[in-house]
């Protein structure tokens, strides 16, 4: 049986905001289930109608069966939800935080010890159990908002965003702090992220989200798989950008009939051109381009990443925000520099 199963799930806020619009997926026990989308998507909205934490404007889901409308408290004591803004008490240590949250989920006094214990030593704070959390560095703080999440012992733990705002260093820290924890408890993992790289790494599968619709679903090979060939991408170059458009229509008119070309994707200020073999046809396209007296700025060749699926499914790129590395290779670059 799947531990979430959505059915036409939908939230239309007052005003209009069709934020989450006829969502269908269904996440098996013990994966980790990525849920990627640009900000905006939908993401948060979906996850916290799943955890009964806002209604669903019509639609429904079940968590371990149970309907999150007709039975909310049931869906309560199966689920940790882990958001970005979770109500950690600073002036509070470690401890007290998690032993507050255990009695919330009315467990007893001695549960709640044993838990704690077992919690600390999972998300690696052995020594900062009484320290108060407004010490706590940033991963350490995302630490133990996760183990307020597992004190129950729920079959699923929704993490939010679970890498924003930490630097690469901890980023990754986390990430394999996260994959321990779906190996070593057997929790089931929701994960929303704006960061491809996240979803890439961690996910067993991965739904994409955009503007409230699922665009996407698949394991992160099978997503690139339905890419097919690697991706040239054009552009007409720096200080140009209001020359795109048209750079774009007779870039693509040039070479969108070519025997060589699988297929073009316009995208925000360029052209990506899919090709069996990205270093072989980037002379044919130089060659193609200027017997059209088309001037090219910048080119450049990859395989199929997932931000070429968000492409191809969406029309537009991912970006996470400026200076944020997003690329595995670039937080374990930063890392090594660093050390
Ligand atoms: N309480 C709300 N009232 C009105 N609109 C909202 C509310 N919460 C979110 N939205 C809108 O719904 C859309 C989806 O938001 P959200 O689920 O937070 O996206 P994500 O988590 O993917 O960034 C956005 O357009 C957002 O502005
Ligand atoms: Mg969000």
């Amino acid at each position: 049986m799947s531990v979430i199963a959505t059915y036409q799930l939908t939230k239309v806020f007052p005003g209009g905001v069709r934020a989450v619009d006829g969502v269908d997926f269904e996440v098996n026990a013990g994966e980790i289930f990525g849920f990627l989308g640009p900000n905006g998507a939908g993401k948060t909205t979906t996850s916290k109608m799943v955890n009964t934490l806002i209604q669903p404007t019509s639609g429904t889901a079940l968590i371990s069966g149970f309907d999150i409308r007709k039975d909310p408290g049931e869906v309560r004591s199966r689920i940790g939800y882990v958001g970005q803004d979770v109500g950690v008490d600073e002036y509070a240590t470690g401890r007290e935080n998690l032993t507050l949250y255990g009695r919330f989920y009315r467990l007893g006094g001695k549960t709640i010890k044993q838990r704690v214990n077992e919690l600390f030593e999972l998300v690696d704070l052995i020594g900062y159990e009484d320290k108060m959390v407004s010490t706590y560095s940033g991963g350490m703080r995302k630490r133990l908002d996760i183990a307020m999440g597992l004190i129950h012992q729920p079959d699923v733990i929704f993490l939010d965003e679970p890498t924003v705002g930490l630097d690469p260093q901890t980023r990754v820290h986390v990430w394999d702090y996260i994959r321990d924890l779906a190996k070593v408890m057997g929790v089931t993992i929701f994960l929303t992220t704006h960061y491809m790289e996240e979803a890439d790494h961690l996910a067993d599968r991965i739904a994409i989200i955009d503007r409230g619709k699922i665009m996407a679903i698949g394991t992160p090979a099978e997503l690139k798989q339905s890419i097919s060939g690697d991706a040239v991408t054009l552009s007409p170059g720096a200080g140009k950008a209001n020359e795109s458009q048209d750079f774009i229509s007779r870039a693509e008119a040039a070479l969108s009939g070519q025997a060589f070309v699988i297929r073009t994707q316009v995208m925000d200020g360029g052209l990506a051109v899919y090709v069996e073999h990205g270093e072989s046809a980037v002379p044919e396209i130089m060659r193609l381009l200027s017997s059209h007296g088309i001037e090219v700025g910048t080119i450049s060749v990859s395989r199929p990443s997932l931000d070429d699926v968000f492409l191809k499914y969406t029309g537009r790129t991912i970006r996470a925000e400026e200076g944020t590395p997003t690329t595995y290779a670039e937080v374990q670059r930063k890392r090594s520099r660093r050390q």
